[in-house]
């Protein structure tokens, strides 16, 4: 579960987040708002990237503060990028082997363990092929197959589905459904793809200004009236 508590992050004059807290028990959680709101600063925070101006941040009952950031990927926490970020003169294998060095193995055979990423995001054939040679699609799989890799406890994606063709976003919406099933991890997605959101997110949150405007059920959530004036640009009705 992650669990936040009165969150706030100041950029100097501004605020990334305020005051938020919010407790996301379900494995596959949505983080949804408009351009600002909010959604890759909770990463950063969660990830370690950012400090907390105030406030504090939990995964399993296990304050984050704690946890420095070079440690952040050995305890489970895990993320992939707005700007995805491949090494471009690694193999798709070797981008995977530089994350074993620092997550727990459990005694597995790293070619075991890669192969097994490989295959799971349908990159079973790319191994070889260098980072620089992948398309962004393929890059951004590979991101997600760094990912799972070593016991992760939290996989955070920043809009995984940005720029996609129809049957990329189908196939990453069947890899996000089964991520959780297949390595143990609770995936936070941010996207701003109601459809891939909807598919694959049992409970949804939304931020609005660096506050939680909404949380629930996703279906529920995004039809609230204040969601779509927020989100979607709709004008609530004035009744
Ligand atoms: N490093 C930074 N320095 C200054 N301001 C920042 C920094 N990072 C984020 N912000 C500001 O904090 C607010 C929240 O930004 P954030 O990137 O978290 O939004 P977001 O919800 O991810 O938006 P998008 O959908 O466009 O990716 C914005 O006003 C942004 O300009
Ligand atoms: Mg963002």
């Amino acid at each position: 579960m992650i669990e936040i508590d009165d969150l706030t992050v100041q950029f100097g004059g501004v605020r990334g987040l305020s005051e938020l807290t919010a407790r996301l028990p379900e494995p596959v959680t949505g983080l949804v708002g408009p351009n600002g709101a909010g959604k890759t600063t909770l990463i950063n925070v969660l990830s370690g990237f950012v400090r907390p101006t105030t406030g504090r941040v939990g995964i399993d009952g296990q304050d984050l503060s704690d946890i420095a950031i070079h440690k952040r990927a050995a305890f489970g926490i895990r993320r992939t990028f707005q700007n995805e970020q491949v090494v471009e003169n690694l193999t798709a294998a070797d981008n995977i082997h530089a994350i074993l060095d620092n997550v727990p193995t459990d005694g597995q055979p790293r070619a075991a363990l890669i192969a097994q990423a490989l295959e799971f995001v349908g990159l079973a054939a790319k191994g070889n092929v260098l980072g620089r040679d992948l398309n962004a699609y393929q890059r951004r799989m590979l991101e997600i197959a760094r990912a799972m890799v070593g016991r992760p406890r939290l996989i955070m994606m920043d809009e995984p589905g940005a720029g996609l063709a129809q049957h990329e976003s189908e196939h990453l919406r069947d890899v996000i459904r089964q991520l959780h099933g297949h390595c143990g991890a609770q995936v936070l997605l941010v996207d701003h793809d109601v459809d891939l959101i909807s598919a694959t997110c049992t409970a949804t949150l939304v931020l609005d200004f660096g506050s939680a405007i909404a949380y629930g059920a996703t279906a529920s959530v995004l039809a609230e009236p204040k969601v779509r004036a927020a989100y979607l640009g709709v004008l609530e009705d004035a009744t």
